[in-house]
């Protein structure tokens, strides 16, 4: 494959929002400061709002200050140079147009659209009719691509009338984060993994993202989305993918992308049944997180919903590495703690040589990948308790533990934001941490199984107080098939 340009400039759409203010021009900063962003590289943001670029760098200056790091004065100088913003409407060929001259001379912009996904269309066109996209230009989107199988595949229509799918990145920010690439690592860069990583060793794998925070201010969009929709869809199924996929025969975007697909053909199609025995929905009713008295989820806009803000299920994979291993997902807002977590349970030795008593104290091995708040990979192995003891050896169990920021990067490390990552491969125009278009669209098709399975069987979210684990029926699904959430 010949390399891609590197890209010499940014076009931000949506740049007064949240996301591209805490994450995306944050991200640049810190990549700015780290000396990654090449030379001559410019930063074109835009939004609706009026606004001259002085006043911008206010803005991005106030919310970096907000942050630990603080703000080194040489780099931000550096940076806001590079900074200009043009107040545009970008959904009208007119309105695009007036980014042109602050692109003059940039070969290899590309467009990152931190906007509704309604706009998605509109925005695509418009940069089409004023001729800024061409064959060296890149196009970056958020999730949400849909909200269903066939809302996505318009938007990727849409999109693929413009620009070829190379050209295209599909941001999933988790694919960002440091340990889920380290996952990568772990599996393909030991030898003593890969032989276990299979329904012969392992007894299940167990998912968890949970957060503490509420669903606030985003609400509209929330509760149209639910959990299923917001978080499993997305992140939580491409963590499953790199946890269950074949190893490809490299890391070239294609090879890494044709096996987590398969993973995603290979997910079992949920059906009435499984909604009831195989999944829980929850939505949380007032109670206290983090020693706070929070409201509830309805409360919030003071309106009635049917959306659940947690859920709970049972996924199985239908191949030869994984039949029978269960995995067991579960997100939810308003949890005791932020947790996101997969957890390998290996399956107990076939026979103790300890006697009774150890044989009490004989705990099956766990891989625990934490990925927030801490980033860590423990194994924890049997050992010989110290002593003497009588009666036979005793055992306990002890987590060998590699917590990774520490240990590579020293006490007092920076914690990188996922965006950094992301945005320094689409300057490189790397796509392999980005989702293919069949990659979103198998997800959806087995999101939209469980949808119409809830609704099939009038699945309606159980409420659960805000700081517990989410309600009763989610323990008790995954004791049904006899096994406990890892703490
Ligand atoms: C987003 C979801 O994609 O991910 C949010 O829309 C969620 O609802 C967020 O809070 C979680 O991201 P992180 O990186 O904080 O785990």
């Amino acid at each position: 494959m010949p390399a891609a340009p590197q890209a010499d400039a940014i076009v931000l759409f949506g740049a007064t929002g949240d996301l591209a203010r805490r994450m995306l021009l944050a991200s640049l900063y810190f990549l700015d400061v780290d000396g990654f962003l090449p030379d001559r590289f410019r930063i074109v943001a835009t939004a609706r709002t009026d606004m001259t670029s002085e006043a911008f760098h206010g803005l991005v200056h106030e919310t970096l200050s907000e942050r630990s790091e603080g703000v080194d004065d040489k780099v931000w100088d550096r940076f806001r140079k590079r900074l200009v913003y043009i107040g545009a409407d970008a959904t009208t060929a007119e309105g695009v147009t007036k980014l042109c001259p602050a692109l003059q001379g940039a070969k290899a912009p590309f467009f990152y659209l931190a906007i509704s996904p309604s706009l998605y269309e509109r925005v695509t066109v418009a940069l089409k009719a004023a001729g800024l996209a061409d064959d060296t230009s890149r196009i970056v989107l958020e999730k949400p691509i849909g909200r269903d199988l066939e809302s996505s595949r318009q938007i990727n229509a849409a999109l693929g009338a413009v620009f070829d799918e190379e050209q295209i990145f599909r941001i999933d920010h988790y694919l960002g984060k440091e340990t889920v690439q380290n996952l990568i690592a772990l599996r393909f860069a030991n030898t003593l993994f890969e032989p276990l990583w299979n329904n012969l060793t392992i007894d299940h794998v167990q998912i968890t993202v949970a957060e503490t925070e509420g669903v606030g201010e985003r609400w509209p969009y929330y509760d149209e989305y639910g959990a299923l929709r917001d978080m499993l869809q997305n992140h939580m199924l491409q963590l499953l993918c790199l946890v269950a996929m074949e190893p490809p025969s490299d890391m070239e975007p294609d090879s890494v992308r044709n096996e987590k697909v398969k993973v995603l053909r290979s997910l079992r199609r949920f059906t009435r049944v499984d909604a009831t025995e195989r999944s829980v929905r929850g939505q949380y009713t007032p109670g206290v997180v983090g020693g706070k008295a929070v409201e509830g989820y309805e409360a919030e806009r003071g309106q009635k919903s049917g959306t659940e803000t947690f859920v709970a299920l049972r996924a199985d994979i239908d191949n030869w590495r994984w039949a029978g291993v269960p995995f067991f997902l579960r997100t939810g807002k308003r949890m005791p703690e932020k947790r996101t977590q997969i957890m390998l349970q290996f399956k107990p030795v076939p026979h103790s040589i300890f006697g009774q008593a150890s044989t009490q104290d004989l705990v099956a091995n766990r891989l625990v990948i934490d990925l927030q708040p801490d980033e860590d990979i423990q194994l924890t192995l049997m050992n010989k308790a110290p002593g003497l003891s009588q009666g036979g050896m005793r055992l306990q169990s002890l987590p060998l533990s590699l917590s990774l920021l520490r240990t590579f990067e020293g006490p007092g490390a920076r914690r990188r934001i996922a965006y950094e990552r992301l945005l320094l491969d689409v300057i490189h125009g790397d796509a392999t941490l980005f989702v293919r278009r069949d990659e979103v669209e198998e997800a959806w098709r087995w999101v939209d199984g469980v949808a119409d399975a809830w609704s099939e069987a009038k699945l309606a979210p159980k409420p659960y107080a805000a700081g517990s684990w989410g309600p009763s029926g989610a323990f008790a699904l995954i004791e049904r098939f006899g096994k406990d959430w890892s703490d």
